[in-house]
């Protein structure tokens, strides 16, 4: 989505922003600009597209100084074009503000100013913002944006600089993330961590409502009512490297190969030694108090949760239900205090998972946000956290995220289940074991890479493709049916293996290719008769099986065998071999995987 940076300091403002601006690139954007002091003038550069067009146009046009607020937009309100880029300024260019979120109010906002003389340039719900800032301006650029976010409702987080007060940024944050790097004789503001870390680890973490002074020496927040707020640095611990490719030819081949790793981190932040999986902040009676779930995702993390779902009624015997956060929040869901929410988002910016954990909250229920991102807003206003350790994630389809979700997701299970003792030690054991032995067997599932490899130049020029499976697999095969369609553009679709001669088989033709995920011995010959019934009518089957189902699938087109797992642990397993497909398959086809098209990393619009 959006992305906003700004500077302070001694430094050439303009270069310091296009590079965050670069860094923030994976957020997807459509367009891009720059206001920078230049002198005693701000001068405003945008330009529809992507980045380097922006850089040509700021080859033409001098644009040296040591202050400024950069953006990349996505566009929301308006389509994408140079006047709807960001930055949007007052009528005289001595305001400009950069602007990620959604302002809900801003058609009747726009009929006031305009009966106040204002005029609008662009379709942009945020060109609002700089008019109401300039018409409460009076000397004193903090009181006026103070005084214009009263008038606004929605989502903002914001930049201004102003050119009767040069050399000041000013930061607003309220339900979008903002934050602020705190450097030696410089400052930074950005609205996503990397684009300030090559200059400092320092950040203040803005909460909604509060706004900033910045000048290259000093940081002072206030809350809205304009009191100063107290408030220290934190030191982030990523690193600049985890940001950038590492070799790989995509973020997403990187992410995929950093699986082992990123599952041995989560594991290890929750359980060492086979003992039992810690939990801070729940206590025995909590734990134990709970008579429903609600887990409340979207996308790839609602897959996480379908499985989330059956390992814990398995283990822990809880009822849970899975929503997807768009629907819940409108559905009247049933909630109340002896309920758990489980909010599941990587971004933990995700609008619509946001608002259903408001929504839990507000009815009672207690919430546990999965997410990992540190000092996001679901983190910051669920009653508790499990923090994924997957590390930056810079591709917009999700890989590691995914698999530290599911991990995430086992571990509560077994803590659930340990807790309410619904199994005997030594059959929590018996998963708990293989779980903690899934970094190694993640690295001989990424073996199979050169296998998959050469399937994907058997099938990348297919049109459409569908998936099986059923039980866990049914839930694998969606999340690879997700996968491929968002990077290969390839249509894809899920059925449950049952369901196939419910209506989906006249899908069947000569040719088309089926993909099986078959990983359970108890069930594999049920699968077996669908995978025949596709072949019968000219299918080209696929089938992902494992060690001791491999033997059932003698009729299939093509087959990949993974190493053996526990049946309760196979969503982890195939959700690697299934991501490689997608990869290599758009890779052939030479798609844009990192950034593919009309997609964005984080959704912080409803
Ligand atoms: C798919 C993908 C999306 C996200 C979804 C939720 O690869 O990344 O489907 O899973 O937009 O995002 P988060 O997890 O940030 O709430």
């Amino acid at each position: 989505m959006c992305g906003i940076v700004g500077y302070t300091g001694n430094k050439n403002a303009t270069e310091i922003l296009m590079k965050g601006l670069k860094s923030l690139e994976y957020r997807g954007y459509d367009s891009a600009g720059v206001a920078v002091f230049t002198g005693s003038k701000i001068k405003t550069v945008k330009e529809k597209g992507r980045l380097k067009n922006l850089k040509a146009m700021l080859l033409e046009t001098s644009v040296e100084g040591n202050t400024g607020i950069g953006h990349t937009r996505w566009a929301t309100h308006g389509v994408p074009s140079d006047i709807n880029s960001h930055p949007h300024t007052s009528e005289d260019g001595k305001i400009a503000v950069v602007h990620n979120g959604i302002i809900e109010n801003y058609e009747e906002l726009r009929v006031m100013l305009k009966s106040k003389g204002y005029t609008f340039k662009s379709e942009t719900d945020t060109e609002v913002i700089p008019h109401l800032i300039d018409m409460y301006y009076d000397g004193d650029v903090f009181c006026a944006v103070k005084k214009a976010v009263s008038h606004l409702d929605g989502s903002y987080a914001l930049g201004v600089i102003c050119e009767n007060e040069p050399d000041k940024l000013i930061a607003v944050r309220n339900r979008s993330p903002l934050i602020i790097g705190a450097g030696e004789g410089e400052n930074f503001i950005a609205s996503d961590i990397p684009a300030v870390l090559p200059y400092t680890r320092n950040v203040f973490f803005l909460d909604d409502g509060e706004i900033a002074v910045i000048t290259k020496g000093s940081v002072n927040i206030y809350d809205s009512d304009g009191q100063a707020v107290e408030k220290l640095p934190e030191t982030v611990n990523l690193s600049e490297t985890a940001a950038q490719k590492g070799g790989y030819e995509h973020f997403m081949l990187k992410e995929i190969h950093e699986q082992p790793k990123a599952v041995a981190d989560t594991l290890r932040s929750r359980i060492s030694n086979g003992k039992n999986v810690k939990f801070d902040g729940f206590d025995a009676e909590t734990v134990t108090g709970f008579e429903k779930i609600c887990i409340v995702a979207c996308g790839t993390a609602y897959h996480a949760g379908l499985v989330g779902k059956m390992v814990i009624e398995k283990l822990a015997k809880v009822p849970t239900d899975v929503e997807l956060a768009s629907e819940f929040r409108y559905n009247e869901p049933l909630l109340d205090n002896n309920m758990l929410v489980i909010a599941i988002s990587q971004s933990g910016e995700t609008a619509d998972t946001l608002a259903g954990v408001r929504l839990a909250k507000e009815k009672g229920a207690y919430v546990l946000a999965i997410t990992n991102v540190a000092g996001s807003s679901i983190s910051r206003e669920a009653d508790n956290v499990f923090y994924t350790y997957a590390g930056p994630e810079i591709s917009v389809a999700s890989t590691k995220a995914y698999t530290t979700q599911l991990v995430a997701m086992y571990l509560f299970a077994l803590f659930l289940a340990e807790s309410r003792k619904t199994l005997k030690p030594t059959e929590l054991d018996i998963v708990k074991n293989e779980l903690l032995n899934m970094p190694e067997t993640l690295e001989s599932v990424l073996e199979l890479e050169g296998e998959i490899k050469r399937l994907s130049k058997e099938i990348y020029k297919e049109t459409d493709m569908y998936f099986l499976g059923r039980g866990l697999d049914y839930k694998a095969a969606m999340e690879g049916s997700l996968k491929l369609k968002e990077i290969s553009y390839i249509h894809s679709e899920t059925y449950a293996g049952g369901e196939l001669k419910h209506g989906p088989i006249a899908l069947i033709e000569e040719g088309t290719v089926v993909i099986a995920i078959s990983t359970n011995k108890e069930i594999c010959a049920k699968m077996d008769s669908n995978i025949k019934e596709v072949t019968a009518r000219g299918a080209y089957t696929v089938v992902f099986a494992n060690e001791s189902t491999a033997t059932q699938h003698k009729e299939c087109s093509d087959i990949i065998t993974m190493p053996e797992v526990n049946p309760l642990l196979t969503p982890i397993t195939s959700a690697v071999p299934l991501q490689l497909l997608a990869y290599y398959v758009a890779y052939n086809k030479g798609e844009a995987i990192d950034k593919p098209r009309n997609l964005a990393k984080s959704v912080t619009v409803e």
